[in-house]
């Protein structure tokens, strides 16, 4: 029977709310979406920096944490960038991304995935995603290739546009996995480069493999709300030793290595990442370990007690995945889809932050009139998407 403080609220909100509180607590103050750690070696690290005056764009740490970050993900090379956007910009320049050329990508992202591509000079192409794993949906891609591209001389062209489609960026949503064996098959058949936008998935594993293992070239996210925050920070991930070269060149601004002369052979970017956020990453990704295992905790919290609450699942990772569940997730009911913004308005005032996904890329101004794939599941999903409080310290 609902309670006299229940009265005038719907059914789903009072059982998202009973959920969210049972794994929380009451909150006497705002409780964050996800907030960073910083309790290990940090401080020495970052205080290091600052004794040795190595505080800038070269430095041990940046080594230190490229080797780590390879180290972690399984990968051959990573390299340090400014942030996952600069990642993002130059996994489309190593993919052979040119101005003109479309990419396929989700439209169901955050708008750096978009911006990258643009940098590139070239056009999103947006296609929808799964409801199981909110990535991009292979079957829907293939079919939507079917109707609107073909293979000349060996390139994927839109037959629409008369454009080259070069690339597919798939993206693992929250952490979860995307179904990487099919979207790897729909890049072979079509003749496509896979890139992955890993910003969000750094701990997470397709079929045992790291994520950012099957793309050509990836790109992590180090920004303060992810799983490891360097302040602001990111790394590009690949396999490939002469396009993790041509990653290093291009992030350093295409400087040719000499004792003191200033030579650059092609237009670069000062994409580094300084030796003091770096700093910060290596303590980070010592802990990291141990902040997933908690994060993978609090998940487990949120599944059994959302277990009960009908109209609404709480989103585990997909069969064969394991996720860090970067960003705990609810996804309401077809049917309860007007109740997003309520559910939204009981959470956050009763503290626990929540937020809807991102407002969709053909939703965007800059790229309302992008060239798209029927969106219709991205459409559903982001009118039931929550994202609920996810850091590591709500575990216990
Ligand atoms: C999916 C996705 N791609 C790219 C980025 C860009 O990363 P950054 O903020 O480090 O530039 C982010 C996160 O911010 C992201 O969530």
């Amino acid at each position: 029977m609902a309670s006299v403080s229940d009265i005038g609220t719907t059914a789903i909100e009072q059982g998202v709310l009973a959920a969210v509180r049972s794994v929380l607590g009451p909150a006497e103050s705002m409780i964050p979406l996800h907030e960073p750690e910083l309790t290990g070696n940090e401080a020495a690290y970052v205080k290091d920096c600052i004794d040795t005056g190595w505080v800038s764009s070269v430095g041990a740490y940046v080594d230190r944490i490229e080797h780590d970050l390879a180290a972690f993900a399984g990968v051959g090379h990573a390299v340090a960038t400014a942030n996952g956007t600069a990642a993002l910009h130059i996994c489309a320049i190593l993919a052979g991304v040119e101005p003109g050329d479309e990419v396929l990508m989700p439209t169901l992202t955050f708008v750096a995935t978009a911006n990258a591509v643009s940098y590139a000079g070239a056009v999103p192409h947006f296609v929808d995603s799964e409801e199981a794993t909110l990535g991009v949906d292979a079957s829907a891609i293939e079919n939507h290739l079917r109707g609107t591209a073909e293979i000349q001389g060996g390139v994927c062209v839109n037959r629409g546009t008369g454009a080259r489609i070069r690339a597919l960026i798939v993206m693992h949503a929250f952490g979860h996995p995307a179904d990487l064996d099919a979207l790897a098959a729909v890049c072979e058949r079509w003749n496509l480069i896979l890139i992955e936008d890993a910003a969000e998935s750094l701990g997470s594993s397709y079929h045992g493999r790291h994520t950012g293992n099957v793309g050509k070239v990836s790109a992590l996210s180090f920004n303060g709300n992810k799983v490891m925050t360097t302040g602001g920070g990111g790394a590009i991930l690949t396999n490939d030793p002469v396009l993790a070269r041509r990653a290093k060149h291009l992030t350093t601004t295409a400087r040719v290595p000499h004792r003191w002369n200033f030579v650059h052979d092609e237009i670069g970017y000062n994409y580094r990442l300084p030796n003091l956020n770096a700093a910060l990453g290596c303590a980070q990704i010592e802990r990291l370990p141990d902040m997933l295992a908690r994060k993978r905790r609090l998940a487990e919290r949120y599944d059994a007690a959302f277990a009960d609450v009908p109209d609404v699942r709480f989103l585990v990772e997909p069969a064969g995945s394991r996720s860090n569940y970067w960003l705990n997730t609810v996804v309401l009911d077809a049917a309860q889809a007007d109740q997003h913004d309520v559910v939204l308005a009981a959470l956050n005032d009763a503290n626990y932050m929540s937020r809807p996904v991102w407002t969709l890329m053909h939703r965007l101004p800059m790229y309302a009139n992008c060239p798209r794939g029927d969106l219709r599941t991205a459409e559903s999903l982001a009118s039931r998407v929550i994202n609920i409080p996810s850091s590591p310290k709500l575990a216990d």
